[in-house]
């Protein structure tokens, strides 16, 4: 019998390319805008827009966003294509949920990016309510060491599963159960949604519970509960998926909720960023690393070459956007709110 779980993903990758509107493209970033400077007094060559994060140096903030892995050839390409997209130009790389290689031994060897990434930032990721489904410290310290990662992504979906017909939707009690992990694992945690963000409330729950790393991963990008409603309802267009689709907290309001926590949180920007000028923004706001997830799908399903010129594209446009708002490193834009003109 085919693993369900295992067909899922290629399932996800299937709709994702076949309905444009999976990605809602709500630009929330275009409201924002910066102050130009005609006179940037400083040199394009020599801006600076590394960053450092888990004691590795990024070459830019970019975080290729956790999608995919499993038992097929397909989502092992498209990890390979990744992986080596990420060592070669130095940015990090989540990959997608590891739950799949606890019930598909075959799927182990999508999450092997080590020997193709040795220094990248590697990214393991599982689902957080599935520590009410019965996985322990155990499945996550064999996630993080199947991709020998820097840090262990624990994604939060309850949308995702709220609109489908079974799913896990026991979320009762579990900030416990994150803060235990948090504590006993050799890694750091870093909590991240799936593009409905997360609150101050959520992040208040987590505050001294040994959680330090936010992904907010808001709404305004690739909708889960849209894509949930193409696997069960075929087609048709009134079902609760669609209903749910814009549902969360578009992505530049869930960074600067966040701002108090300053002290105490990294916050990582993602959910509809689509460009080096949303990146930057996010980082004005205060986020430290920006991941896109769905801009990655289809170059790497080409190539990593593909994968390479798109991470090429979002660093020039990144550095364009540090030059024309006259700043040369990365820690004179983040969190600057001087270089925002608020509406
Ligand atoms: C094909 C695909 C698969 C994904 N699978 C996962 C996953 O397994 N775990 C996870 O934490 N997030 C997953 N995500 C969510 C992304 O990491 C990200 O949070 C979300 O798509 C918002 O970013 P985007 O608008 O740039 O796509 C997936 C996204 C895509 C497009």
């Amino acid at each position: 019998m085919k693993d369900p779980t295992n067909e899922r993903k290629v399932e996800h990758i299937n709709i994702i390319n076949k309905d444009q509107n999976v990605d809602r493209k709500k630009f929330y970033f275009d409201n924002l805008s910066l102050v130009h400077r005609a006179l940037p007094e400083i040199d394009y060559t020599a801006i600076d827009t590394s960053v450092e994060l888990f004691n590795k140096r990024l070459s830019f903030p970019l975080l290729i966003s956790s999608m995919t892995g499993g038992d097929h050839e397909l989502v092992r390409t498209i990890n390979r294509n990744l992986a080596i997209a990420a060592q070669e130009t130095q940015v990090a790389l989540g990959v997608g949920s590891q739950r799949v290689a606890f019930t598909h031994p075959g799927a182990r060897s999508s999450f092997e990016l080590r020997k193709y990434a040795p220094n990248a930032l590697l990214f393991a990721n599982l689902g957080a309510v599935q520590l009410n489904y019965g996985f322990t410290i155990e499945h996550c310290r064999k996630a993080v060491d199947m991709l020998q990662a820097d840090a262990l992504i624990f994604h939060l979906n309850p949308l995702q599963e709220a609109v489908q017909p079974e799913g896990d939707t026991n979320f009762a009690n579990l900030t416990v159960k994150i803060a235990a992990i948090a504590e006993q694992l050799e890694v750091p945690v870093i909590l991240k949604e799936v593009g409905a963000g997360i609150s101050a409330k959520d992040v208040s729950l987590l505050i001294d519970k040994g959680v330090h790393y936010i992904d907010v991963a808001g709404s305004g990008g690739t909708s889960w509960s849209r894509i949930e409603h193409y696997r069960h309802s075929e087609g048709k267009n009134e079902e609760i998926g669609i209903t749910f689709q814009d549902w969360g907290l578009p992505t530049p309001m869930a960074i600067k909720a966040l701002q108090k926590y300053r002290d105490q949180m990294t916050v990582i920007a993602s959910g509809g960023l689509r460009n080096g000028i949303d990146m930057v923004k996010a980082i004005i706001l205060g986020a430290r690393l920006c991941g896109l997830a769905s801009p990655f799908l289809q170059p790497a399903m080409e190539s990593q070459d593909q994968v390479i010129e798109r991470i090429i594209r979002l660093k020039r446009e990144f550095q364009t956007a540090m030059f024309l708002l006259g700043v040369a490193k990365f820690d004179d834009l983040h969190f600057n709110p001087d270089l925002l003109i608020e509406p």
